[in-house]
């Protein structure tokens, strides 16, 4: 691993196990827990360092100077990206969905603040550059530029949710992650034993095309994950006065802070899951709290 990112990763703090002692699961039986990457860092949290701790490292090895990304106007990856970017003397630039708004987006305000260079293409533009997977690929890469696709989502990207399995020391049935690109739910199946049963919980409609993604990221054939497509809540960007008020009261039990885009989707998810009795009595589930907070600043609570 490169000095500067152990020396990086050094300020972090452990992502620990909480329990969710909650009567719903006391009543089916069912032990859950949430892994709580949200605690990781204040900015590069959940799974953005995950994500990000070997690309970086093949980056900075491979004498990259300037990281290129894409992502939307809240983008989570962008966030982290930027902050990290600054902390390892990288330029940054991303390619932002949309036009430059009058008012900044909270995100887009600490994107410039911390030095990275914003491009607003149109959504045309923007899905055209999806294509682009590998770290040379993008047209026009100068010498020392490093590509990287939408959410991190990249081969390099799967290590680091090996490090979270890792990391977890007691036995469970579930492990469960929200899922955009798909790439955390990737790592963690590459990493995971055959016996536990990983689930991904899309946060946008249509997200059927996820199970030939991750596929395609694995690698490798494997059978003990499943993608719910079921609580996109109307979308990537939606969600419902149903959905904030499960959210105000889980935050307002638990003290763990959820937000509507993944985490919140993914914990209503499991709760409606367990109510219909989907898990059977002993059972253990494994929630990743992937982060994600930063995006959500403007929501009143
Ligand atoms: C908070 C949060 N959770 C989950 C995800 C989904 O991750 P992936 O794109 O790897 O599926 C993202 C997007 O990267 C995210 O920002």
């Amino acid at each position: 691993m490169h000095p500067e990112l152990i020396k990086l990763e050094k300020t972090f703090t452990p992502s620990i196990l909480t329990k969710i002692d909650e009567l719903l699961c006391a009543r089916f039986g069912i032990d859950l827990w949430m892994k709580r990457d949200d605690q990781l860092h204040p900015v590069i949290s959940g799974n953005k360092w995950r994500k990000l701790k070997f690309i970086l490292d093949h980056a900075l090895y491979s004498g990259a100077d300037t990281i290129i990304s894409m992502g939307g106007m809240y983008s989570n990856h962008l966030h982290a990206l930027a902050y990290v970017g600054k902390a390892l003397g990288l330029k940054t630039i991303a390619y932002i969905r949309g036009d430059n708004p009058d008012l900044l987006t909270p995100t887009l305000v600490d994107l410039k603040a911390w030095g990275m260079e914003l491009r607003f293409i149109s959504r045309t533009e923007y899905r055209q550059l999806r294509q682009y997977k590998g770290s040379l690929d993008l047209p026009g890469l100068k010498p020392q530029q490093y590509w990287l696709p939408e959410g991190g989502a990249q081969a390099l990207a799967l290590s680091g949710l090996a490090e979270l399995v890792e990391e977890i020391e007691i036995a469970y049935d579930y492990l469960c992650v929200p899922c955009g690109t798909g790439a955390t739910l990737a790592g963690l199946i590459a990493a995971t034993e055959d016996h536990v049963s990983l689930l991904g919980f899309a946060a946008l409609k249509n997200a059927g095309f996820l199970n030939t993604d991750v596929s395609t990221l694995l690698k490798q054939s494997k059978s003990n994950w499943h993608i719910n497509l079921d609580y996109h809540f109307g979308g990537f960007a939606s969600s419902t006065a149903e959905l904030l008020s499960f959210m105000s009261a889980f935050e307002a039990k638990t003290t763990i802070q959820l937000e509507p885009v993944y985490t919140g989707k993914m914990m209503y998810a499991l709760y409606d899951l367990i109510s219909k009795g989907h898990f059977s009595t002993g059972q253990r589930i494994i929630a990743v709290h992937t982060g994600g907070l930063q995006g959500d600043r403007q929501r009143k609570r």
